[in-house]
C-alpha cells in the first residue's frame, strides 16, 4: 500500500453503502449485496439524486454487460470478464443466479489485498454466496480460486502483478474475447499508470473490450467541489485529464492500443438510453425537489466502451452501444 491508499479503498465501502441504499428503496433488485453488510450503517439515507445517478450507473453498465454476452452467446464463443477495482460488486453472482448466463470461461474479481480479504471473509460466512462457486474451491487469506470465479488481490499499477495474477493464478486465456469492467477506479491513478495498464491489455489479450465508468467533465465548478470533497477524505483524484472531456476519455483508450471507442455522458444516457418505463418507475419511488441537481450529477460521470483486436470490431461497436 502506498500513502493515499486508504482513502482510495475507502471509497469502495461509499460505492457499496450507495448501492445498498438504493436497492433498499427499491431502485433495483440485488438480493447479494447484502452480503458485503458488514460495518456498513443498514439505513444510511440518501438524497433522490444520487439513488437515481446510482440506479442509471448500475442499470446501463449492465445493459452493455448483457450486450457483450449475448453477442458471444449468439456466436457460442465463450469468454472471460475480468472486473477491474471491483470492490464489493456482486456482479458475478447476479450473472450467474439472475441472468443465468451461459459461457463464462473465468470471471476475476481484481482489487486490493484489503478489500479482497474483506470480501472474502463475508463470502466465506454466506453459503449463498460459496454456493455458486462449485465444490473445487481454493483459498488463501486474501484471494480464492473456483473453476469459473476468481478474487484476487493486485495492484492495477503494476503490470508485472497483473500478468502474474490473470495468467498465472487465474490461468486466463490471451485467446479468448475478455471483458474488462472499470467502475470508478482508474481517475484513482495516474495517467501514466493508467495508460501502462491500457496498454498493456490490450497487448495482451488478442480481442478485448473495456467498459469504462467514471467522472468527466472535470474542470468545471462541480468537478471542483467533487475533486475538494474527495481530498479532505485523503482521497485523490491522479488522472484528471482523461476526464476532461468525452474526447478525452476516448483518447486514452485510443493512444494505448484500443481501436474503436464510444463515450456518453450520463444525461444522455438516462434521457435517450434507458428505457422510459424503467425511468418513470424509478422517478415514483421519490420525490425529487430540484431537477437541475441530477443534471448536474449526471453530467459529470460517463460511460466509455473501447474494443481492441476483434475481426468484427464495426458489429460489435454497433451493437454494444445505446
Ligand atoms: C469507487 S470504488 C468502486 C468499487 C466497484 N468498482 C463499484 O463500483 O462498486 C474503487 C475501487 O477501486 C479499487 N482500486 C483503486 N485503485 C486500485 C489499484 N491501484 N489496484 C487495485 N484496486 C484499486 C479500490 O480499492 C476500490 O475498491
Amino acid at each position: 500500500m502506498i500513502a493515499g491508499d486508504e482513502g482510495v479503498i475507502r471509497t469502495n465501502d461509499d460505492a457499496t453503502n450507495c448501492k445498498r441504499y438504493a436497492i433498499e428503496v427499491g431502485y433495483w433488485k440485488d438480493p447479494f449485496i447484502e452480503c458485503f453488510h458488514s460495518g456498513f450503517n443498514k439505513f444510511e439515507r440518501k438524497t433522490p439524486e444520487i439513488n437515481r445517478g446510482y440506479f442509471a450507473r448500475v442499470f446501463s453498465i449492465n445493459y452493455l454487460i448483457m450486450k457483450f454476452i449475448r453477442f458471444m452467446n449468439k456466436q457460442r464463443q465463450s469468454f472471460q470478464i475480468v472486473n477491474l477495482g471491483s470492490g464489493f460488486d456482486t456482479l458475478y453472482w447476479k450473472l450467474k443466479a439472475i441472468e443465468k448466463i451461459d459461457g463464462i470461461k473465468s470471471f476475476v474479481d481484481v482489487d486490493m489485498p484489503e478489500v479482497t480479504m474483506k470480501k472474502l471473509h463475508q463470502m466465506r460466512m454466506r453459503p449463498q454466496m460459496l454456493s455458486h462457486l462449485g465444490d473445487d474451491i481454493k483459498y488463501s487469506s486474501m484471494e480464492l480460486h473456483s473453476n469459473e470465479y476468481h478474487l484476487v488481490a493486485a495492484d492495477l499499477r503494476s503490470t508485472k502483478e497483473m500478468r502474474k495474477k490473470l495468467f498465472t493464478e487465474c490461468q486466463l486465456d490471451k485467446s479468448l474475447p475478455t471483458l474488462f469492467l472499470a467502475e470508478c477506479v482508474l481517475i484513482y491513478m495516474t495517467v501514466d499508470e493508467s495508460n501502462s495498464l491500457l496498454s498493456w491489455i490490450s497487448s495482451s489479450f488478442d480481442e478485448c473490450i473495456f467498459i469504462n465508468y467514471e467522472q468527466v467533465n472535470i474542470f468545471d465548478r462541480f468537478g471542483e467541489i467533487m475533486i475538494e470533497n474527495l481530498r479532505q477524505r485523503n482521497c485523490e483524484l491522479l488522472d484528471l485529464e482523461s476526464c476532461k472531456n468525452l474526447e478525452a476519455q476516448c483518447s486514452r483508450f485510443q493512444n494505448n492500443g484500443w481501436e474503436n471507442c464510444n463515450a456518453w455522458d450520463m444525461n444522455t444516457i438516462y434521457k435517450q438510453g434507458i428505457p422510459r418505463h424503467e425511468i418513470e418507475r424509478i422517478e415514483k419511488i421519490e420525490f425529487l425537489d430540484e431537477e437541475n441537481l441530477l443534471e448536474q450529477l449526471l453530467k459529470h460521470y460517463c460511460l466509455v466502451v473501447a474494443i481492441h483486436g476483434f475481426k468484427n470490431a464495426s458489429e460489435i461497436v454497433e451493437e454494444i452501444s445505446f
